[in-house]
């Protein structure tokens, strides 16, 4: 099968703007978008530059734009595509480094904010603390973030409000409110109680739509908002008796 890979370049030293290279790529085996990427660059143009790791769907590293969808390269299938034309670009409202490659530290700076990790009662076990299957399930759905950003750079009020954290980062905290294991202090959690945190947040659900993990960042911010209003009822109930 011959396909054109359509493909952004920049490269930030020597372009004044970026543009779109056709590459010609045939190929008879199944692959996927990534390993079409490594042999372009490997049998074509070695400066084409792209991120990747895992090549299975689990380091987050390999988020772009592929026929306008956003996907992990690693497992996209260029036959699943139905196209012999592939365009592929790198994900937006990201400055690009070069070419796919852009700087993923404001997201990753939004997901630091909300302190990502479990804030124990007492000594941490050295066994660790175990959790009840049904409470797992109850945060699965969120545990399976990758952070690959495809939610952060397709969310519109991230693009347009620095302030705002963003769905994967709203979410994850969310994860660990609910986690019967974390004791943050509410005064710690309810910092997103703002127009920067969870009430920022427009619910088009542009973040479910294309997280690749299926994590659907905003039901977790829909479930932030609501636990936060009635720990304030609770808080004012408590205050009044
Ligand atoms: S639902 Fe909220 S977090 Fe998700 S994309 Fe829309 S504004 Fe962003
Ligand atoms: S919530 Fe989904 S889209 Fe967002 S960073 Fe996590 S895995 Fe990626
Ligand atoms: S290379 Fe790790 S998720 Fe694609």
């Amino acid at each position: 099968m011959n396909y054109t890979f359509r493909t952004l370049r920049f490269d930030p030293l020597k372009d004044e703007s970026p543009y779109f290279q056709d590459f010609l790529y045939e190929t008879e085996e199944t692959k996927t978008t990534l390993e079409a990427l490594m042999d372009i660059r490997n049998e074509q143009d070695c400066t084409l530059a792209f991120r990747y790791s895992c090549r299975e769907a689990i380091c987050g590293s390999c988020g772009m734009v592929i026929n306008g969808r956003f996907e992990l390269a690693c497992r996209t299938m260029i036959d699943s595509l139905k196209s012999s034309v592939v365009v592929i670009e790198p994900l937006p409202n990201l400055e690009i480094q070069k070419d796919l490659v852009v700087d993923m530290e404001p997201f990753f700076e939004t997901v630091r904010k909300i302190r990502p990790y479990i804030f124990p009662e007492g000594e941490v076990l050295e066994k660790g603390c175990r959790i009840e299957e049904k409470e797992m399930e109850r945060i699965f759905q969120y545990i399976n973030c990758i952070l690959c950003g495809c939610c952060y750079s397709a969310c519109p009020v991230a693009s347009r409000d620095e302030r705002y954290l963003g769905p994967a980062a709203l979410a994850k905290l969310y994860r660990f409110v609910r986690d019967p294991r974390d004791m943050r202090h509410f005064s710690e959690w309810s910092k997103v109680n703002t127009e920067g945190g969870v009430w920022g947040c427009d619910t088009v659900f542009k973040c479910n739509e294309v997280c690749p993990k299926d994590v659907r960042p905003a039901d977790g911010i829909e479930a932030l908002r609501r636990k936060l209003v009635l720990e304030k009822i609770k808080r004012l109930f408590r205050f009044k008796r």
